[in-house]
């Protein structure tokens, strides 16, 4: 695949991965991606999983020929993009290995890499001249770990973002983007909303044609599209309007409750409603609806005391990646001592700009008149 006349896709399709990065699930695989950029000097940017060296040194060799690379650039140390790095140092032994002192610091604890090969340690904003492309790397600390840098190559305008606008799905995939996307992103990065903004700054003075990720596809046109998304998730803003229920039920009452309160918010014309059951739905799936819409209801029972435990998953999925900015209902059910919504709304104690509703519901083991006045009071509240 070609990029630009310099620069050539040399990534991998993975349609064997159980779970990406040990815990995603990925109906459509996943894709590695890595680049050579052909000039006076040769640049390979990043490697690939593990399982694909040889799948990848073979596409690396296809696009060189007997031309050998001068580089091996090293955006990001996790597994997924630097499992290859002795790989790749054992057919090509004179090539420097370019990364930050915290990209070394990691590829010695992850592959005790010989101390015979070049490395070539830059700083941030740093260039290197391949002749005709100049790169510059800036470093993302965060986005998604401390040793992340993306690159710059002012002559085809293209910026190669390491984990930054990627997705989940194989290339040879033909998917929504903004779907997998925003689950990747809230899953991997979500935490990391502060660094991300401070990445959009810079790319905003730069005149970027191409982006180039390590997951999913090359991005060429439409750029505001991605851009304006990624700003609207790093800044923890709504995306759409809408209420997001997540339950968790074991007999099937308080998703009796679920579906009641979200066929009444359907009835008074609610823009959107979605609702998940957490013991059965994907995780990530729904922390990505809770991001998405404005409104969020939690429905749980009590249980020992305390919570469903997949209801407490996901508050903590929520909370350790700055859950904030929005409007949070709860429903709890307790045949004895109702616990759930002291719980939940505890969980969220130190979230910033979170703002409860004045409404709750409580139900006692199954709906009653009571209980079901209330989720007609939450209803109206949540639509108002
Ligand atoms: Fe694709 Fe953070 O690794």
């Amino acid at each position: 695949m070609t990029i630009t006349n310099d620069i050539k896709y040399v990534g991998v399709n993975d349609h064997e991965v159980d779970l990406f990065e040990g815990q995603y699930i990925v109906p459509n695989g996943m894709a590695y991606n890595s680049y050579v950029i052909m000039d006076e000097k040769i640049a390979v940017m990043d490697t690939v999983d593990e399982r694909f060296a040889g799948e990848w040194l073979a596409n690396i060799k296809n696009v060189l020929g007997d031309k050998t690379p001068d580089y091996l650039i090293i955006q990001h140390m996790e597994p997924d993009h630097s499992a290859n790095i002795k790989a790749f140092l054992e057919v090509y032994p004179e090539a420097a290995v370019v990364g930050n002192a915290k990209t070394f610091t990691m590829m010695d604890q992850f592959y005790k890499v010989d101390e015979s090969v070049n490395r070539l340690t830059v700083t941030d904003k740093e260039t290197l001249s391949l002749g005709a492309h100049t790169l510059t790397f800036v470093f993302a600390p965060m986005v998604h770990w401390p040793e992340v840098m993306v690159t710059y190559d002012s002559t085809d305008k293209v910026l190669f973002s390491a984990d930054g606008f990627g997705k989940f799905g194989a290339l040879d995939v033909e998917e929504d983007w903004d779907c997998e996307a925003r689950r990747y992103y809230f899953g991997i990065v979500g935490k990391y909303g502060l660094q991300v903004q401070k990445l959009l700054k810079v790319a905003a003075t730069l005149d970027i044609q191409t982006i180039c990720p390590l997951h999913g596809p090359i991005l060429k046109e439409d750029l505001g599209h991605y851009i304006e998304k990624y700003d609207i998730w790093s800044s923890y803003r709504p995306e759409n309007k809408g209420v997001f229920i997540a339950y968790a039920s074991v007999y099937g009452h308080t998703k009796a409750a679920a579906e009641l309160l979200a066929a009444k918010l359907e009835e008074k014309g609610c823009e959107k409603v979605a609702i998940a059951d957490l013991a059965r739905e994907d995780m990530a799936e729904c922390v990505e609806d809770a991001f998405r819409y404005d409104r969020l209801v939690l429905a749980s029972v009590t249980y020992n005391g305390d919570i469903f435990p997949c209801m407490k998953t996901f508050i903590e999925g929520l909370v350790e990646r700055n859950y904030q900015n929005r409007t949070v209902a709860f429903v709890e059910n307790g045949t004895w001592g109702p616990m759930a919504k002291k719980v939940m709304s505890g969980m969220f104690e130190k979230s910033k700009n979170i703002t409860f509703t004045e409404e709750s519901v409580t139900v006692r083991s199954a709906l009653n008149e009571d209980s079901e006045a209330a989720i007609e009071r939450l209803a109206e509240e949540l639509c108002r």
